[in-house]
């Protein structure tokens, strides 16, 4: 069965989000927090910290996602996660907006693969977690990921997460499933599909598109439809049903820590 995970979505799906869906409607095989970005070695908005407390995450633990590119402010967050017992982290290199990857975070740091590298570099020689990445295939142009490719090939992580645009093109056009397609089976990482899933028929495309693939994730779609992991699972629900869900995870949402 692929394995289906929920994408973190700055200011939707937080801690509240997460337990409400959980509690309600279904249990995704991974979450991940929006990104907590540290910049200068501090957290830039503390505030974001609080979304993987573990009394806010009495359900599931998210992975915690960083935001950020050098290695002094990943051991800050590193520092945090290992305080809340987190065993897993995912570096945040897909981010589109112009305030981030201006600053060389995100997906600015595609187009130099040797600040990749030496951020990677950094937190292998001494990290306690196990690290993943999620990444857009460049900044500018697809064919960025083919350096990349090399850079991710040298280190040992857990999996990569592919959203199969360039930064420049944040969220217009087309998910390029055929460059996906292209470039998941060089890497010597598991390998996570996400981009513009809304439908089980997307995820059919994507399991022909590229067979090897056992994992997908999904943000938007599932905000449309709160009943597409159920239907990519297979499960069968009644109208009733659904209705019964979807007021109780309304409910939670609004009044979190009611449920
Ligand atoms: C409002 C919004 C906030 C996002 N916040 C994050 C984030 O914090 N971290 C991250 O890695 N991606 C973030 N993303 C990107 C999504 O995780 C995902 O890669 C993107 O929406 C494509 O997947 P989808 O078509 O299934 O939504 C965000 C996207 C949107 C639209």
């Amino acid at each position: 069965m692929i394995k289906i995970y929920l994408a973190p979505l700055q200011g939707l799906t937080d801690w509240i989000f997460r337990e409400s869906y959980t509690q309600h409607i279904g249990t995704f095989d991974k979450t991940f927090t929006p990104f907590i970005r540290v910049q200068g070695h501090d957290f830039y908005r503390p505030s974001q910290c609080n979304d993987l407390l573990p009394t806010h995450n009495t359900l599931q633990k998210p992975v915690p996602q960083f935001l950020g590119n050098d290695f002094e402010s990943f051991k800050r967050f590193e520092d945090l996660c290992l305080e809340h017992q987190y065993t897993e982290a995912n570096i945040n290199m897909g981010c589109p907006y112009p305030m981030v990857t201006g600053r060389r975070m995100g997906a600015g740091l595609l187009e130099h693969p040797a600040e990749v590298e030496a951020l990677l570099n950094g937190i292998f020689t001494e990290t306690k977690l196990k690290i993943s990445v999620k990444c857009r295939l460049g900044m500018r142009n697809p064919i960025e990921f083919e350096q990349l490719i090399f850079v991710l090939n040298a280190f040992p992580l857990e999996e990569i997460i592919i959203h199969p645009r360039v930064g420049k093109q944040q969220y217009k056009g087309e998910a390029d499933v055929e460059a996906f397609a292209r470039y998941a089976p060089q890497l010597r990482h598991p390998v996570c599909y996400n981009g513009d899933i809304r439908s089980v028929n997307d995820v059919k495309l994507i399991q022909t598109e590229a067979p090897q693939v056992d994992r997908i994730m999904i943000g938007r779609g599932l905000l449309e439809n709160p009943f597409l992991l159920a239907e990519i699972r297979g499960q069968e629900l009644t109208q009733k049903e659904k209705i019964s869900m979807l007021r109780k995870f309304h409910q939670a949402l609004i009044s979190p820590g009611t449920y």
